[in-house]
């Protein structure tokens, strides 16, 4: 038995490779690095889905198709009471989407990439009082997210930011909540009890709900002179250092330098608070150093999570709806890796080591 089953192989995909070792993250071929270059999110979905449904897939196709499903679900913004929009905002999500009908179809397909893009803008603004935005279907997604957040249409280099994230983050491997939906998958019970699933495991901090706290920890660090002090207490403390360290790279994760490149032109037309992005790298430099003086043989190094906390801050979302927008990139990962998995895998069903007591002799 292997806990946390680390290097146990549990599917064959074509979807990504996560090379831990040489910190390379291969989406369908491509290198991520080339990826969040040349593609939008939505050339990036059409390569994730093309072959898992029913008809080819364009980005082009993509585009029109997720405009119009972002208005059909925009209808079920009204189902939001009080005690939903009281949850934390990636559970408000969770339990509209709870509301979609289930089906393994590109329909059903197309409905989920879209739901929670427009869900999220609407919790968060029914909960600073503000009325939701409807969607524009002639928009991109990632300019619709922006434009249903903030009721105003965003900058080129807020687009380009966003839509650089969604890329980044939109496939790694078999991660928690990408197995938890391949596991539902496999009991064929349709793509929406998968995503709802997948963002069960998701809301974790040791998965995807580190970004805030990540910036709670630069808020509580306060100056690059503290940064020493207070990560060694925190050390000390028994804490974990929130944006360091990975189950697979045992190297710097890509991802976080892709994030980071996407935030150089908002920073550079002043979209950034450049004392934050300046405290962030020297955190980063003084958590490095720290982590490798007390923990000599176990390689921790920067992860995903660390500038998705300062890109998602500076394109003005709260920090704790920072998991939503993750999951938001991340549906069309769990969505590819569903339909892999219901077409090509077996019921995905693992054995126990019972270590119980046993039944006492008559
Ligand atoms: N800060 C301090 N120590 C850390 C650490 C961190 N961020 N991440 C791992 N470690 C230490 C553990 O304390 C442990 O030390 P020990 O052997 O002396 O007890 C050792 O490294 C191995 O940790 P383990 O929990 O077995 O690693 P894992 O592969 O299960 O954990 C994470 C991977 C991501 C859960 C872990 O690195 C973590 O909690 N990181 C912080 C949360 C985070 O950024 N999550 C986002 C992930 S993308």
């Amino acid at each position: 038995m292997k806990n946390g089953l680390e290097d146990v192989v549990a599917a064959e995909t074509q979807l990504s490779d996560v090379d831990g070792d040489a910190g390379r993250l291969i989406i369908r071929g491509v290198s991520l690095d080339r990826l969040v270059e040349h593609a939008t999110y939505e050339q990036t979905a059409a390569l994730l889905l093309d072959g898992f449904f029913d008809r080819p897939i364009t980005a082009a196709d993509l585009q029109a198709r997720l405009g119009k499903a972002r208005v059909e679900v925009f209808a079920h913004v009204a189902a939001l009471d009080d005690a939903l929009v009281a949850l934390p905002p990636t559970d408000a999500v969770r339990a509209l989407i709870a509301r979609l009908f289930d089906g393994e179809d590109f329909d059903t397909a197309i409905l989920l990439l879209a739901a929670s893009a427009v869900f999220l803008p609407a919790v968060l603004r029914l909960r600073d009082g503000k009325t939701p935005v409807a969607p524009n279907p002639s928009l991109s997604q990632s300019a619709d997210i922006l434009a249903m957040l903030t009721a105003s249409l965003p900058s080129p280099e807020q687009v380009a930011a966003l839509d650089a994230y969604l890329v980044t983050i939109s496939d790694h491997g078999l991660n928690a909540s990408t197995f938890a939906s391949r596991v539902i998958a496999s009991t064929k019970a349709g793509l929406t009890s998968s995503v709802l699933a997948a963002i069960s495991a998701l809301k974790g901090p040791l998965h995807g709900g580190a970004p805030g706290p990540v910036l709670d920890m630069l808020d509580a660090v306060g100056s690059a002179e503290n940064a020493q002090v207070w990560l060694g207490q925190a050390l000390d403390r028994g804490e974990r250092l929130m944006g360091f360290g990975h189950r697979v790279y045992r190297v710097r994760d890509p991802r976080a330098d892709a994030l980071k490149g996407a935030l150089k032109p908002l920073a550079a037309s002043g979209q950034v608070d450049p004392g934050r992005f300046g405290l962030a790298e020297a955190v980063e430099q003084a958590a490095l150093a720290i982590l490798k003086q007390r923990k000599p043989d176990r390689p921790l190094d920067v992860n995903v999570e660390f500038y998705t906390a300062l890109l998602l801050d500076a394109l003005k979302f709260p920090r704790d709806a920072f998991t939503g927008v993750f999951a938001i990139g991340r549906t069309v990962g769990w969505i590819a890796h569903a339909r892999e998995q219901a077409l090509e895998g077996r019921l995905i069903r693992p054995r126990s080591v019972y270590v119980g007591p046993m039944p006492q002799a008559a």
